[in-house]
């Protein structure tokens, strides 16, 4: 049902919805037409994470990978609605819940697509927490996939430090105090290094 409106929708003949490069631009196209700060947040983690993942010395077809998976790591965002994106700080007890299957969701809207089948962890699993206190499965520590926990820190530098969100609106350098403070309970440690690493 998914492979047949994206088709039709981005007018691709289905040897093309192979390739996880013309997924991802089309997926993107559908990000930045609804939400432009989704958009740039997306480019953004994929930065970081891939600089993240080159420090850590991965592999480059995993670092592939953890590209392609930052880029759509809030897919599932697609089908909730910009004004509850636009109250995120605020949410309530049902407004949270909604928002909170976007992780597992994003996951499941790929799960039919062949060449998604090795990021899909890692957009599934986006909101893990290295203490467990995460969503959706409440994994923790190394049980938590990689990629995901690379992409945790890459979006919530880039969150936190978004002056458009006044919620948070960090400074860099306080950004980075969060983040110390995080390591080992919200983050990989290792994670948290490189990251700070790349900073210089
Ligand atoms: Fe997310």
């Amino acid at each position: 049902m998914y492979m047949v409106s994206l088709k039709q929708a981005a007018g691709l003949g289905m040897e093309e919805l192979d390739s996880l490069d013309t997924i991802t631009a089309e997926l993107l196209k559908f990000i930045q037409l609804k939400n432009q700060r989704l958009y740039t947040h997306s480019i953004q983690v994929a930065n970081y994470s891939v600089s993240i993942a080159t420090k850590m010395g991965l592999p480059k077809s995993e670092i592939e990978q953890i590209k392609y998976a930052a880029l759509l790591h809030d897919v599932g965002l697609l089908f909730v609605s910009n004004t509850l994106l636009a109250k995120i700080p605020y949410l309530n007890r049902a407004e949270r819940g909604l928002y909170k299957r976007h992780a597992a969701g994003g996951g499941n809207m790929l799960e039919n697509i062949p060449c998604c089948q090795d990021i899909i962890p890692s957009i599934r699993y986006h909101h893990e927490r290295w203490d467990g206190s995460g969503f959706p499965k409440h994994l923790r520590g190394a049980n938590i996939p990689l990629g995901a926990r690379v992409i945790a820190v890459a979006d919530y530098y880039d969150m936190i430090i978004n002056p458009s969100t006044e919620f948070w609106a960090k400074t860099k350098q306080q950004a980075v105090r969060e983040l110390f403070s995080a390591s080992g309970l919200l983050f990989d440690p290792e994670v948290v290094k490189a990251f700070i690493e790349t900073l210089g």
